[in-house]
């Protein structure tokens, strides 16, 4: 069987380029901004609560009176949102009409391993004959290894013994991740706590997930992917050509270049890199007098002990940064771009904020302390670590590895003793975005210097530079078993630049 997307328009891109759009773009800042639902639980018990949702084809209207068939969670992209309480079990039962097998992994979720979306734990689609040997014909590294396979649906259970924080939910199947998110197969999974309810952020509809992702779309407004090359990882075979998948359209809520109407007052943006591949330095235009309009309260893991204000936001693929923007800086009526200072041309702009006109500037109740949150950093005290580990993402004869590895279900990297602390060292020749599943980390330096601007809190995935390097404090409780560290650019990861480790 060939691994090439079925059904999917073959495009070429050129090397390293970004895949330009046949169809007939809307002009920028036309289309509202949407915000994707949040999902009701279907039963709730005292400690639980659980959730359906289908996974299945869906045709939808992406660019104005065109449709854009793809693969959903529920009939959206986004999917639709969920918001669990810390401390309370979530249990979200996929139930999969689509075409192909697929895998949920909760990013950012502190999920035991038989429900984090290991990339062969297959969940065949509903009524479907194709054998797990077809779902995984062209992986001969496969051979000797099997994944826990359900039929039609399975139910992923997360406890949720974590702290609020902005979590998402996608694809991760082996293999075809890249395809998969690409597709749709992405949404927003927000965890609340009484720490984070005891301040007094914006709330309701002044609080808003942002998911950013780029799309070229043929001239019937189908998605357009490289099928040459997606998710190819035969060993010793070169990919060098191939280095992930940007187009030229930025979504943001699956809406192309929104606009969103806003009051004099602060929001909170929760922005998610949801691309591919593609990195943004994002940036306010005008920014507002006086500068730093971007508050950052938030990385991956939850809350940041102190504000850090920011004057541009640089966001590799599935980081997030939970953003307050307070438009009472603004004069009445102006226009408020949000822009990407690595694009050009169509993916230098991504959404544009319209200040109310009125005068009359809105009562805010809202407060940003300079202390937001007092978790304890220090259960990840340096001075204690137990071991060290390198982790180099390289490309190399095999493709794109780890330690000179590509992925290989089954054979861990690193065992590592639950509780107690790790220094990982990511070295990089090339832009990765390195992803930890199970718990979060702490960068502790960036190239033997203090960390970067944008690497504050808690952190589960981490941009590395050409050349560069980042230590990481770890520390993995609660969940023994296999987990996955991979580069978070999807091609590369269904290259297989992706590794197990284990913990004890
Ligand atoms: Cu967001 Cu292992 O992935
Ligand atoms: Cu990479």
């Amino acid at each position: 069987a060939s691994r090439a997307w079925a059904g999917t328009p073959l495009a070429d891109v050129p090397p390293g380029g970004i895949l330009r759009s046949k169809a007939r773009l809307p002009r920028p800042f036309q289309v509202p901004l949407p915000v994707p639902p949040v999902l009701e639980p279907t039963l709730r018990t005292a400690t639980t609560d659980y959730y359906n949702m289908t996974q299945r084809e869906a045709r939808l209207e992406i660019l104005p009176g065109l449709r854009t068939k793809c693969w959903t969670y529920d009939g959206l992209f986004p999917g639709p949102t969920i918001v669990s309480r810390s401390g309370r079990r979530t249990v979200v039962t996929h139930r999969n009409e689509l075409p192909q097998p697929t895998v949920v992994h909760l990013h950012g979720g502190h999920t035991p391993a038989e429900s984090d979306g290991y990339p062969i734990d297959l969940t065949m689609p509903v009524g479907s004959a194709m054998s797990y040997d077809d779902a995984m014909a062209g992986m001969p590294e496969m051979h000797g290894s099997s994944g826990n396979l359900s039929h039609g649906q399975r139910s992923y259970t997360y406890p949720m013994l974590q702290r609020a924080a902005t979590l998402w939910y996608h694809d991760h199947r082996m293999g075809y991740t890249g395809p998969a998110v690409y597709r749709g197969l992405a949404g927003f999974h927000l965890l609340t706590d009484d720490e984070e309810d005891g301040l007094d952020l914006p709330r309701g509809s002044r609080d808003i997930p942002l998911l950013l992702a780029d799309r070229a779309f043929g001239e019937n407004g189908g998605l357009l992917y490289p099928a040459v090359d997606s998710g190819m990882h035969k060993p010793g075979v070169v990919h060098s050509h191939h280095f992930g998948m940007m187009g030229d359209v930025i979504l943001v809520n699956g809406a192309p270049w929104p606009v969103h109407r806003v009051r004099r007052q602060r929001y909170r943006l929760r922005f998610l890199n949801g691309c591919n591949v593609r990195d943004f330095r994002l940036e306010l235009d005008p920014p507002p007098p006086g500068g730093r309009g971007l508050l950052q309260i938030g990385s991956d893991g939850g809350l940041l002990g102190t504000p850090l204000a920011h004057d541009s936001l640089r966001m590799a693929p599935a980081e997030r940064f939970d953003i307050i923007v307070d438009f009472a800086r603004y004069r009445p009526g102006t226009k408020v771009r949000l822009v990407n200072r690595f694009g050009s041309g169509s993916t230098a702009q991504v959404m544009r904020f319209d200040v109310s006109p009125s005068s009359r500037k809105p009562h805010d109740d809202t407060h940003i302390p300079k202390r937001l949150s007092h978790y304890p950093a220090t259960v990840l005290d340096p001075s204690k670590a137990v071991a060290h580990r390198t982790f180099a993402f390289r490309h190399s004869r095999d493709g794109w590895t780890i330690n000179g590895l590509p992925y290989k279900p089954g054979r861990s990297l690193a065992r590592v003793k639950l509780g107690t602390v790790e220094i990982w060292k990511f070295t990089s020749v090339f832009f990765h975005s390195v992803h930890v599943h199970l718990d979060a980390f702490r960068v502790l330096s960036r190239n033997g210097k203090k960390p970067g601007a944008f690497d504050a809190g808690w952190k589960d995935t981490v941009a590395t530079g050409p050349g560069e390097t980042v230590e990481v404090a770890v520390r993995f409780t609660d969940y023994a078993g296999k987990f996955m560290i991979h580069c978070h650019n999807l091609e590369h990861e269904d290259m297989a630049m992706m590794a197990d480790f284990s913990t004890y």
